[in-house]
């Protein structure tokens, strides 16, 4: 589905990615997890086409999109969810969720259709559909951001940070939204999380990031035994 091969980026003349590679496989919810600063979300904008790697390539369904302009990547079906829950708060719920299916020429019928189905991965939205988006609780403004994200029908969506700022119960309800949207509409994962142990217990394989290299991967499963890995990553 996605492949990243050896990538090397720069922020001017400061190495950010060091040969970065990781794939996400059709139906997997992929988590990578590191410290701040590690390079997570640089290497989102680099599959995103917002920053250009010195070396190395992203495939996405078997085509080479490293070159290719941003808006165009987002035409092909990768939706980025960035941090910091990016809603316009001005708008109601509902024209939030409707600016998130813009880049598809949806009939209203189409369009009714998408957001019933938003409604029912996060029925809350459909109570509050009227509502103006600056009036939602933190966690409703991020799980109306993820949502608008949804309403293009990506074919792989990837989230940075989504648990940031959150509190506990919320987290949790948003960590199982994220299952169900893989589960239900099939759509592959990248998920991005300093909340490993989190991250580790929804996904199917994980990457650990640090520096801007990769120095560990496997299935999450193994990795939330793996004593390494507690120690670094999950305090102990
Ligand atoms: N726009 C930028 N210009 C210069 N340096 C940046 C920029 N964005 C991030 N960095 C630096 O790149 C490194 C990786 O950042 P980032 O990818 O945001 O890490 P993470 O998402 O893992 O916290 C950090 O050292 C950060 O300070
Ligand atoms: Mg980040």
């Amino acid at each position: 589905m996605l492949e990243i091969r050896n990538i090397d980026a720069y922020y001017g003349k400061v190495q950010v990615l060091s040969n970065v590679s990781l794939e996400v496989g059709k139906d997997e919810i992929i988590s990578l997890i590191g410290a701040n600063g590690a390079g997570k979300s640089t290497l989102m904008k680099t599959v995103m086409g917002l920053l250009r790697p010195k070396k190395g390539s992203v495939i996405f369904q078997g085509e080479d999109i490293t070159k290719i302009k941003n808006t165009k990547i987002v035409s092909r079906g990768i939706v980025y969810v960035p941090e910091g829950r990016e809603v316009f708060p001005e708008m109601s719920v509902r024209d939030n969720l409707e600016m998130g299916a813009y880049c598809r020429k949806f009939s209203s019928r189409e369009m009714k259709t998408h957001l019933e189905d938003m409604y029912e991965i996060f029925p809350k939205l459909g109570e509050r559909q009227k509502q103006l988006a600056g009036s939602l609780s933190g966690g409703e403004q991020q799980m109306l951001a993820i949502c608008r994200g949804l309403m293009s029908d990506p074919k792989l969506i990837m989230f940075d940070e989504p648990s940031l700022g959150l509190a506990p119960v919320i987290v949790e309800d948003m960590f199982r939204v994220i299952v169900k949207i893989n589960q239900i509409k099939k759509i592959p994962v990248l998920l991005v999380e300093q909340n490993a142990y989190m991250a580790l217990s929804i996904s199917h394989r994980c990457y650990v990031m640090a520096n801007g290299m990769i120095r560990l991967s496997g299935r999450s499963e193994e990795m939330l035994e793996e004593s390494d890995v507690k120690k670094t990553y999950l305090g102990g």
